[in-house]
């Protein structure tokens, strides 16, 4: 069966690319990273997919008058390279309403928070501040609103006494690398389907007597 052809936008690191990666290496993994996009020359994400093989492109918003010009070049360029779904991995640009309507219901983002909470920028000092006992990741796919639209997957972790901004980080990210091939997984297999604000997932796992309590109970 053909897999998925997948562009990843990407602004840093690329941790969760790494991730996106190492799942769709798997061959019957129901989709393949057909293109990377940086809008930072020097972004580390990068040299993960040339490493990996994965064609790579640098279109930065400096290069542009304006954002519509830019977004009509990622545009073109997932286009071309016969993308069908974008995933945003810590792409640290606003796209336009033109864009995100052009691939809506066919882009994806993940946002280090359990949304709708914390949106925007520093959702884990967000989440400190408030006081929040769980914390976590949300994909959803992208709408024109920020960090909002249909949830595909949440992961939750457990604020502890003491964390600051850089410890309760790095504890959400181990959460954000399962859920992100996760929902990779369902969304190219043809198991998520868009009704209105929420996501039906055909076959989802279930644990109905999972629960995560924090502090837990097990003293
Ligand atoms: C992640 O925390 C993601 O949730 C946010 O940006 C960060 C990207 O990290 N949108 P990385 O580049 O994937 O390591």
């Amino acid at each position: 069966m053909a897999r998925l052809k997948t562009g990843v936008l990407i602004s840093g690191s690329g941790t969760n690319l790494q991730t996106l990666i190492d799942a769709t290496s798997d061959p019957a993994h129901p989709a393949e990273i057909a293109l990377v996009i940086s809008n930072k020359p020097d972004a580390g994400g990068l040299e993960r997919a040339r490493k990996a093989g994965i064609p790579t492109r640098v279109i930065s918003h400096g290069d542009f008058s304006g954002r519509e010009d830019f977004d009509a070049a990622l545009d073109t360029a997932l286009r071309e390279a016969g993308c069908e779904l974008v995933c945003l991995a810590g792409f640290m640009r606003i796209l336009t309403g033109g864009f995100v309507e052009g691939w809506r219901g066919r882009m994806v983002n993940i946002h280090p928070s359990l949304l709708p909470s914390f949106r925007g920028l520093d959702a884990q000092g967000q989440a400190l501040r408030a006081g929040v006992r769980l914390a976590g990741a949300t994909v959803h796919f992208v709408v024109p609103e920020m960090d909002a639209g249909p949830i595909v997957v949440q992961g939750a972790v457990p604020v502890l006494d003491g964390d600051d901004t850089a410890a309760l980080t790095a504890r959400i990210l181990t959460v954000e690398h399962r859920i992100y091939p996760l929902a990779l997984k369902l969304i190219a297999g043809g198991r998520v389907h868009i009704e209105g604000d929420r996501c039906i997932i055909t076959d989802a796992p279930k644990n109905p007597d999972g629960r995560l309590l924090a502090p837990d109970d097990s003293d």
